[in-house]
């Protein structure tokens, strides 16, 4: 496995190659991302993960200084799931003219207003960000396929739309989200708790498949399935930034008439040594009328 920084001795490793399957990652790696590395695996001949911690996607308040870095142990991963190249570039091999949070003259990508909702309304210019350095991270390693874990389902659904929109010659898969055994989503940011916080993190993901059951049963009551699952968490000491029942196929508010369902959730929970953990989680159904 080939370790490379730079944008031009890339370019010179995969001069040749019949096809490549990228996987863009933050590192911190976890089961979840080597199964997006064996997925990539088997549609292409080269496998290319990248390792970058992108400094566009994090608002001023969030936990970019703080966001782990492991790149000797990610590499050793990488290497087990049999990737060929890792792609680690610096801050500035990819921001030229990067000032430390903004970019100051660079051209951005604007995604569409479903950018602008669920995780987006919170965090503000995140999918701008996200949007910006997958399309930056494709055009510097132009893979016929890419994979995306399906647990930042509104960013699986945002590129899609870029890749659309933009014309671009890439298969986008997606990743089933990996889980622990009582049901928490794998996440980078599942480091940051405490063992006891780690048991009561799998009420997130309790409280969305308490949902998916009532809507298995014919409940169409969403915004009232919303608003019990929110108030049940807060009573369990989580600050809640959403519950939402949407159309998997567009992402918009579910109608009564939508097979297509996605039931989404973005909760913090408060951590003493590490200020508040916000972890996101969402499962898809469908149901027949
Ligand atoms: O999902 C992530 O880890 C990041 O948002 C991504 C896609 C690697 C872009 O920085």
């Amino acid at each position: 496995m080939q370790i490379i920084q730079t944008v031009s001795a890339l370019r010179n490793a995969l001069k040749n190659q019949p096809s490549i399957g990228f996987v863009p990652t933050m590192g911190n790696l976890h089961a979840g991302h080597i199964a997006l590395v064996t997925q990539a695996k088997q549609h292409a001949t080269c496998v290319v993960a990248s390792i970058f911690v992108n400094p566009l996607q994090f608002s001023p308040t969030e936990d970019l200084a703080n966001y782990p870095r492991t790149l000797k142990a990610d590499c050793e991963k990488l290497k087990l799931a049999g990737c060929d190249i890792v792609f680690t570039p610096s801050v500035e091999e990819m921001y030229a003219d990067f000032d430390g949070r903004n970019l100051n003259q660079s051209m951005t990508i604007d995604p569409p207003p479903i950018a602008n909702v669920l995780c987006g309304a919170t965090r503000l210019s995140h999918f701008a960000g996200v949007a910006t350095v997958v399309m930056k991270l494709f055009n510097i390693v132009q893979p016929q396929m890419a994979v995306f874990g399906k647990k930042d389902f509104q960013q699986f659904f945002i590129i899609k739309e870029m890749v659309k929109q933009f014309n671009l010659p890439i298969a986008i898969l997606a990743g089933e989200t990996v889980r622990e055994e009582s049901g928490l989503a794998l996440s980078s940011r599942n480091g940051y708790l405490t063992e006891v916080q780690r048991a009561s993190a799998s009420q997130l993901n309790s409280a969305l498949q308490h949902i998916v059951n009532q809507l298995k049963n014919g409940n169409k009551e969403f915004e009232a399935l919303e608003v019990k699952a929110t108030a049940l968490l807060k009573q369990q000491g989580w600050d809640v930034d959403y519950i939402s029942i949407r159309s998997s196929n567009n992402l918009q508010l579910a109608s009564t008439f939508d097979n297509n369902l996605i039931v989404l959730g973005a909760a913090k929970i408060a951590n003493k040594t590490a200020g508040k953990t916000r972890l996101i989680d969402n499962i898809e159904l469908c149901i027949t009328h």
